[in-house]
């Protein structure tokens, strides 16, 4: 993926207007920082940068190709091998092992059919230090720990670009710190990050710092 670009986007519900005309480019080796009270429209935002919504008006394009014009077999295709979501409330599978979690989204990529899959799994985990936990089931995790195998989760099929929503709203300082520096990195390593958050911390990672407000987004100088 090279980006994703939005010209003029804006998604109503009935009468609310949750994203307002928004222009936004993704490119990858960026840190994108968008922040935000809740109802802002972050989530919204994320959800049509990821192609899981589609705006009202305006259009989405992934790689130069409107999303549009895509059917959602293709959208869905495009979600797996290129986009990696991370949540606030991380959505691990409780019944799986960390390192079965992060195998999910390898399952369905047929790029990866005769892969060692387990194998795989664990070295993204032990990258993220985890290397301890990978037969580990989440309810013994810490809530740091689970937002690192939900990471590794959505690095499964190696995207290019993340796209994470609060992943540090049921984190304590600590741990917001360690998931950001992760995000951080992972920007560095060429991917294209996304963090929507409703706290401060986030912008100071960001190659561009953003504010929502009311579904309009305005770029935000930030200085560190
Ligand atoms: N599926 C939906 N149906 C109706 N209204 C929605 C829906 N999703 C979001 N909204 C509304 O859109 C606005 C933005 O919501 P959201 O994107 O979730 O904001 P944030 O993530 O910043 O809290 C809110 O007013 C919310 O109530
Ligand atoms: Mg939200």
């Amino acid at each position: 993926m090279k980006q994703i670009t939005l010209s003029q986007v804006s998604k109503m519900y009935n009468h609310i207007k949750a994203v307002d005309d928004v222009c936004l480019e993704i490119e990858e080796g960026c840190f994108y920082a968008i922040k935000g009270h809740s109802g802002s429209g972050k989530t919204t935002l994320l959800n049509i940068l990821g192609t899981l919504d589609n705006p009202t008006e305006g259009s989405v394009m992934v790689d130069d190709i409107n999303i549009l014009n895509m059917t959602d077999k293709e959208k869905s295709l495009i979600r797996m091998k290129k986009i990696g979501f991370v949540f606030q409330e991380f959505y691990l599978n409780e019944t799986f092992k960390a390192f079965e979690n992060v195998m999910v989204p390898m399952f369905i990529n047929p790029e990866l059919k005769g892969h060692n899959l387990k194998d795989r799994a664990v070295q993204i985990l032990d990258d993220l230090g985890l290397g301890e936990r990978v037969n580990h089931y989440p309810n013994i995790l810490s809530g740091g720990e689970k937002q690192r195998v939900a990471i590794a989760r959505a690095l499964a099929n190696n995207p290019d670009c993340i796209l994470a929503d609060e992943p540090t709203g049921n984190l304590d300082k600590d741990n917001e710190l360690m998931v950001l520096k992760i995000l951080k990195q992972l920007s560095l390593e060429g991917k294209a990050v996304v963090v929507v958050s409703h706290n401060d911390e986030v912008l100071k990672f960001a190659d561009y710092a953003f504010e929502m407000s009311k579904g309009r987004l305005k770029e935000v100088a930030y200085e560190i």
